[in-house]
């Protein structure tokens, strides 16, 4: 395992802030050590312009196997619930807070591990980059590592859950309409529940994203 300098991507970011473009410059990133052990980049999927950007954590590991951000058994969860909100995926954006996979392995298992603060802050000029590329109307950041990320390391999901909120001024962009965020549950979270809890859990997930869906204007057709 190197220790690679935990520099940040922001040398890595290219000039266009084209999607394709970043894409492209992010498979080459090499900003915190995580790239080392990963597969590939797994960069954010969905088109500029859509109403809601949806943030994870982190790719799993099928996300790291196939390169698009949640296809495994949350991203299901996640696909799912917006369906029940009423949400098509093709009016969302779906990225990540960390677009490396990180892990440690049990055999042949490959366990996910949460990423570390220094590789949130690593992997942040990409998720800006997005934002301001992609320009949603609200970003929901799904549990605390993406709305950390976003809001500061004091942000506590549970205390601010569905409130609309302004980004700090560090982060507000010259657009129009200006971005807001909002923060849920990760869909992992609520995979962790048991039984009649995950039932609810899983409703209350579904009306976060449905009060998402309420605060944004939707194009008339996709
Ligand atoms: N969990 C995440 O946070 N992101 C993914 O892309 C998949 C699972
Ligand atoms: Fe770069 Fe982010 Fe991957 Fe670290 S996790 S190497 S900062 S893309």
């Amino acid at each position: 395992m190197t220790t690679a300098p935990a520099a940040g991507a922001g040398s890595f970011l290219p000039d266009d802030l084209e999607l394709t473009a970043l894409e492209d410059a992010a498979g080459r990133c090499r900003g915190c050590a995580l790239y080392v052990d990963a597969t590939q980049t797994v960069f954010g999927h969905g088109a500029r312009g859509v109403p809601l950007m949806l943030v994870g954590e982190q790719p799993g590991d099928r996300e790291d196997q196939e390169g698009l951000p949640f296809v495994g058994p949350a991203g299901r969860l996640l696909q799912r619930a917006l369906d029940d909100a009423g949400i098509a995926p093709g009016w969302t954006y779906q990225t990540n807070a960390v677009k490396h996979f990180k892990f440690r392995r049990e055999g042949k298992r490959r366990v996910h591990q949460k990423p570390s603060r220094t590789e949130v802050v690593a992997c942040k000029p990409w998720l800006i980059a997005e934002i301001e590329s992609v320009r949603p109307q609200l970003i929901v950041c799904l549990g605390a590592t993406a709305a950390q990320s976003l809001l500061g390391s004091t942000f506590r999901v549970t205390a601010h859950r569905g409130e609309r909120l302004r980004l700090p001024s560090a982060l507000r962009f010259d657009v129009d309409p200006e971005p807001l965020v909002t923060a849920t549950v990760h869909p992992s979270a609520v995979l962790r529940d048991r039984s009649q809890r995950r039932r609810e859990a899983y409703a209350l997930f579904v009306e976060d994203l449905k009060s998402a869906r309420a605060g944004v204007d939707f194009p008339a057709r996709r």
